[in-house]
C-alpha cells in the first residue's frame, strides 16, 4: 500500500517506521525513499556515503540543482566517489575497490563528517533499520584495516629502502643517488641505488631504493632487489643514459 504526501510517495511500511524513528530522537535512520526527498534548497540538499547521511546544503555551489556534484545528493553514490563516474548508473556497492580504495573513500566520509552535518544512517546496504551496522559494513571496516597493514608495511619498508633521488635530464639520462636524508628518511647511512621490485609476483614495476649492503635488510630481500644495467655497483650515485634513437 502507498500513501502520497505533499512531495512524493512513500511506502506505509516506511511512512510508519519513520514516524517511530522520528520520535526516537538523536539517531535518524532515512529510508531511500526519505532520502530521495532532501535533493532540493526548500528541504535541504543530503547524500550519503556508506550509507551514513550528511546535510551539505551549504556546499550548494558543489551539490545545488545542476551543478556539478548533484548526482551524490539524494541517495548513496559511494562507488561514484572512487571511479569519478558521475554519468554511470549509480551504486553503494563498493566491491569492487581495493583496500586502499576503501580508504580513500573513509577519507571522504571523515570530510564530510568535519565539513557537514551529520543527519544519521541510511537503511540498507551498510545499516538496518535500527541504525546497527549489516555484515556489509563489517566488511568495509575488514577492508580498513587491511589498508591499514598495508600502509605500515609500507612504512617499514619505506624505512629500510629509503627512496632515491631521481632527476631526469633529456641531454644526459635520468639521474639516481642516495643521500642520508633521500626519501625523506633521516638516517646514518646512505646507501646505493638499486630497482626494488616491491611486489615480488609482478616483476614489472619497480622504484629506486637507496640499500645498504652490509646489512641484514638487504641479505633478506635480495630476491626484490635488481642492481641498474650501466651503474657502478658500489657508487652511491648513478646515471642511466637516454637511449639515442
Ligand atoms: C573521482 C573523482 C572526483 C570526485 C569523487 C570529486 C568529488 C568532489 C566533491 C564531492 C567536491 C565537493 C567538496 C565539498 O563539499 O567541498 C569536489 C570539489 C571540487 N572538485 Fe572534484 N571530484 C573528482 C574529480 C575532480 C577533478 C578531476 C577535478 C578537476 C579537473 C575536480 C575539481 C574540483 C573543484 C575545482 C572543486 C571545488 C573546490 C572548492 O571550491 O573548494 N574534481 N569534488
Amino acid at each position: 500500500m502507498k500513501i502520497h504526501l505533499m512531495d512524493g510517495t512513500l511506502n506505509i511500511v516506511d511512512a510508519i517506521y519513520l514516524g517511530l524513528n522520528e520520535e526516537l530522537g538523536g539517531q535518524r535512520v532515512f529510508t531511500t525513499s526519505e532520502l530521495k526527498r532532501y535533493t532540493n534548497l526548500e528541504n535541504g540538499l543530503y547524500l550519503s556515503i556508506l550509507g551514513q547521511v550528511f546535510d551539505v546544503t551549504k556546499g550548494e555551489k558543489h551539490y545545488g540543482p545542476g551543478k556539478q556534484y548533484h548526482a551524490f545528493i539524494g541517495r548513496d553514490a559511494s562507488l561514484a566517489f572512487i571511479t569519478g563516474e558521475f554519468e554511470e548508473e549509480l551504486t553503494d556497492d563498493i566491491s569492487s575497490l581495493s583496500a586502499r580504495q576503501v580508504k580513500t573513500l573513509d577519507d571522504w566520509l571523515q570530510f564530510y563528517n568535519t565539513n557537514y552535518i551529520y543527519k544519521g544512517k541510511l537503511y540498507g546496504r551498510y545499516y538496518n533499520r535500527d541504525g546497527s551496522p549489516t555484515a556489509e559494513s563489517d566488511k568495509v571496516q575488514e577492508k580498513l584495516l587491511v589498508a591499514k597493514q598495508e600502509k605500515s608495511l609500507e612504512e617499514k619498508q619505506k624505512r629500510m629502502f629509503p627512496p632515491c633521488n631521481i632527476e631526469w635530464n633529456p641531454e644526459i639520462g635520468t639521474l639516481f643517488w642516495c643521500t642520508n636524508r633521500s626519501g625523506g628518511i633521516e638516517r646514518d647511512w646512505v646507501g646505493v641505488p638499486r630497482m626494488l621490485f616491491e611486489t615480488a609476483s609482478t616483476q614489472s614495476t619497480s622504484r629506486c631504493a637507496c640499500v645498504k649492503l652490509d646489512s641484514m635488510e638487504y641479505e633478506e630481500n635480495k630476491a626484490m632487489l635488481r642492481e641498474y644495467n650501466g651503474c657502478a655497483k658500489y657508487e652511491t650515485k648513478c646515471v642511466l643514459e637516454t637511449t639515442k634513437s
